[in-house]
């Protein structure tokens, strides 16, 4: 699914209130059936560490560790397992996005899509219900860019794994299922597509 507006439409403002990153001071946001909006922080942290994945425009690696390390993370911090079932587990997914030779290389020697593409691992490594994505490929040059989209696409369709992207380039997506376009803040169009790319 994509979010698309223009700048100052509320795009972010919408994903940071789907993540749990912000809370409205109007109105409710409703996960599973359960109204998330008043819950408390550490609560609303669980629901967030256990249902959602994040990619970020600028990445936002931890620079000083290695591509597996960063894709480890979340596993640790959902406190699951030994060392040896996180290690297999984070490089089996940093497989699937392409990356098997940079998996012991240090985030900050990446190159900017090598760098998304470890974020996009991470976002999904605890196989969130959803992914939300704030313009990820809007520091990627064109080429790199399709590639990211690809991937985010392959996963989609093998893994079944939602995504949600803001993006200012919705052509570069081709067929997508569903495009919600903001204006104002406000809904302006909530478009669903057929596989084909038919208005349905
Ligand atoms: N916490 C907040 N409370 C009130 N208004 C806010 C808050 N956060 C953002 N806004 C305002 O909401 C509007 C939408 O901002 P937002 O960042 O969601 O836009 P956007 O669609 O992501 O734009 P861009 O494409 O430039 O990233 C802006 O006018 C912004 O100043
Ligand atoms: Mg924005």
């Amino acid at each position: 699914m994509l979010i698309v507006g223009q700048s100052g439409s509320g795009k972010s403002t919408l994903l940071n209130m789907i993540g749990l990153l912000d809370r409205p001071s109007a109105g409710e946001v409703v996960i599973d059936g359960m109204q998330v909006a008043r819950l408390s922080d550490s609560h609303r942290a669980e629901i967030r560490k256990n249902k959602i994945g994040f990619i970020f425009q600028s990445y936002n690696l931890i620079t000083d560790l290695t591509a597996l390390e960063n894709v480890m993370l979340p596993l640790m911090m959902a406190g699951n397992s030994s060392n040896h079932y996180l290690k297999n587990k984070a490089s089996l997914l940093l497989k699937k996005v392409g990356l098997e030779q940079q998996i012991d290389k240090m985030a900050n020697q990446l190159s900017g899509g090598q760098m998304q593409r470890v974020a996009i691992a991470r976002a999904l490594v605890n196989r969130p219900a959803l992914v939300l994505g704030d313009e990820p490929t809007g520091n990627l040059d064109s080429h790199t860019s399709g590639d990211v989209i690809s991937l985010m696409k392959k996963l989609n369709r093998d893994l079944g794994q939602t995504f949600a992207i803001v993006t200012h380039a919705k052509e570069n997506f081709g067929n997508v299922d569903r495009i919600i376009t903001l204006k104002d803040g406000l809904i302006e169009r909530n478009e669903v597509f057929d596989g084909d790319g038919r208005l349905m």
